[in-house]
C-alpha cells in the first residue's frame, strides 16, 4: 500500500475512502512548515497538502520518496511547481468544482461592501440602531453598473455570468491573453482602463508570480472615487499597503476582501476601516463544494496509484 498524507481532516467519506486504497496519516497539527514539508516528502509516496503548508523549493531539495501532490484547492502557489516537477513530482489541483462557490462569495462582498451590510450589521448587534433612516447608511446602486474583472479564469466568468444575468451590469475586463466571454463582455486594452473604467473592480487572477502585486498603487490610483474593489482570489495579488492608504484617504469608496497578503493576519489599520468587508478566505467554504474538492484531490492520487495520468495535473 502506498503511503499517503493527508495534511488536514477532510470530509469524512473521502478520508474513509483513502483508508481503504491507502496506508493514510492524518496530520491534523495544522500548517506544515517548510521543514515538516521536506519531512513529508520523504516520508511518503503521495501528499494530500492545502493552502498554507510550505512546499517551497527547499523543501523539495532533499531525499525524495514522494512522486504525487494531489492538492485541495484550486490555488496552488503554497507549492513551488517548478521544483516539484525538477523533482519528479506530480501535482494536482481541484478547479471547477469550487467556481461557483468561489464567485458567490465575490457577489457577496461586492453587495455586502456597496450597500453597506458589514456597518448597519455592527450597528445592529450593538444596540446603536435608532430605526428606519431616509439617509442613513447610504450605499451605491448595484444593478446596472460596471463590473470590471481582472483575470477572465473560470471563477471570473461565473462572476461576469452574475453581474451580467443577475445584476443587468455592463461587464469590462483585463486578461493576460485574449478571452472569448459566454456572457458579453469587453476586453480591454489594459489593466489600467479595467480599473478606471469599472465600478466594481474583482480580482479573479492565479496567485503566484505572475501576478504578485498586479494590482499596485498605480492601478488603485485609476480608480474611480466612488469604485469599490473586492479580491477573492490571492492577497499577494495586491499591493495590501497601498489598498488601505487609498481606503483611508476615501480615494475609493470601500473594498470587500476574502484574501489577505499574510494571512491569516490582517492589518490593524485594515480592520479598523468601516468601509471595508472581510471575510476569512471562505471562497470554497461551502459543505459539498469542499467535500467535492477532497474528492477530487483524492481522485487525482488514486489516477496517479493507479499508473494513469492524473486528470487536474498541473505539472
Ligand atoms: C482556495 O483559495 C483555493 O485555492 O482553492
Ligand atoms: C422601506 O422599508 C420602504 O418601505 O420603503
Amino acid at each position: 500500500m502506498l503511503r499517503l498524507l493527508i495534511t488536514r481532516p477532510i470530509a469524512e467519506p473521502v478520508l474513509a475512502q483513502a483508508r481503504r486504497l491507502f496506508d493514510v496519516t492524518l496530520h491534523t497539527g495544522g500548517k506544515l512548515s517548510e521543514a515538516e514539508c521536506a519531512a513529508a516528502l520523504a516520508e511518503y509516496d503521495c501528499i494530500l497538502p492545502t493552502l498554507g503548508d510550505q512546499f517551497t523549493a527547499r523543501a523539495f531539495a532533499g531525499d525524495l520518496r514522494c512522486r504525487m501532490i494531489g492538492n485541495f484547492g484550486v490555488g496552488y502557489n503554497h507549492i513551488d511547481t517548478d521544483a516539484a516537477a525538477r523533482a519528479g513530482v506530480i501535482v494536482s489541483n481541484t478547479p471547477d468544482v469550487l467556481t461557483d462557490a468561489t464567485a458567490d462569495i465575490a457577489m457577496t462582498l461586492l453587495l455586502a461592501t456597496a450597500r453597506r451590510a458589514g456597518e448597519g450589521e455592527r450597528m445592529v448587534r450593538s444596540g446603536r440602531w435608532g430605526g428606519f433612516d431616509v439617509k442613513g447608511l447610504l450605499g451605491t446602486h448595484v444593478t446596472g453598473k460596471t463590473l470590471g474583472i481582472v483575470g477572465m479564469g473560470r471563477i471570473g466568468q461565473a462572476i461576469a455570468a452574475r453581474g451580467y444575468h443577475g445584476f443587468n451590469m455592463k461587464v469590462v475586463f483585463h486578461n493576460r491573453s485574449p478571452k472569448v466571454t459566454r456572457v458579453p463582455a469587453l476586453q480591454l486594452e489594459s489593466l489600467h482602463h479595467v480599473m478606471a473604467e469599472a465600478d466594481f473592480v474583482v480580482v479573479a487572477t492565479p496567485g503566484g508570480t505572475a501576478t504578485t502585486k498586479l494590482i499596485d498603487a498605480a492601478a488603485i490610483a485609476a480608480m474611480k472615487p466612488s469604485g469599490i474593489f473586492v479580491n477573492i482570489s490571492r492577497g499577494e495579488v495586491v499591493d495590501e499597503t497601498a489598498l488601505i492608504d487609498a481606503l483611508e484617504q476615501g480615494r475609493i469608496a470601500g473594498a470587500g476582501l476574502d484574501v489577505y497578503e499574510n494571512e491569516p493576519h490582517v492589518p490593524e489599520r485594515l480592520r479598523a476601516l468601516e468601509n471595508c468587508v472581510l471575510l476569512p478566505h471562505l471562497g470554497s467554504a461551502t459543505q459539498e463544494t469542499r467535500q467535492a474538492m477532497a474528492q477530487m484531490a483524492l481522485d487525482n492520487i488514486i489516477a496517479f496509484s493507479e499508473g494513469r495520468d492524473p486528470p487536474q495535473r498541473v505539472t
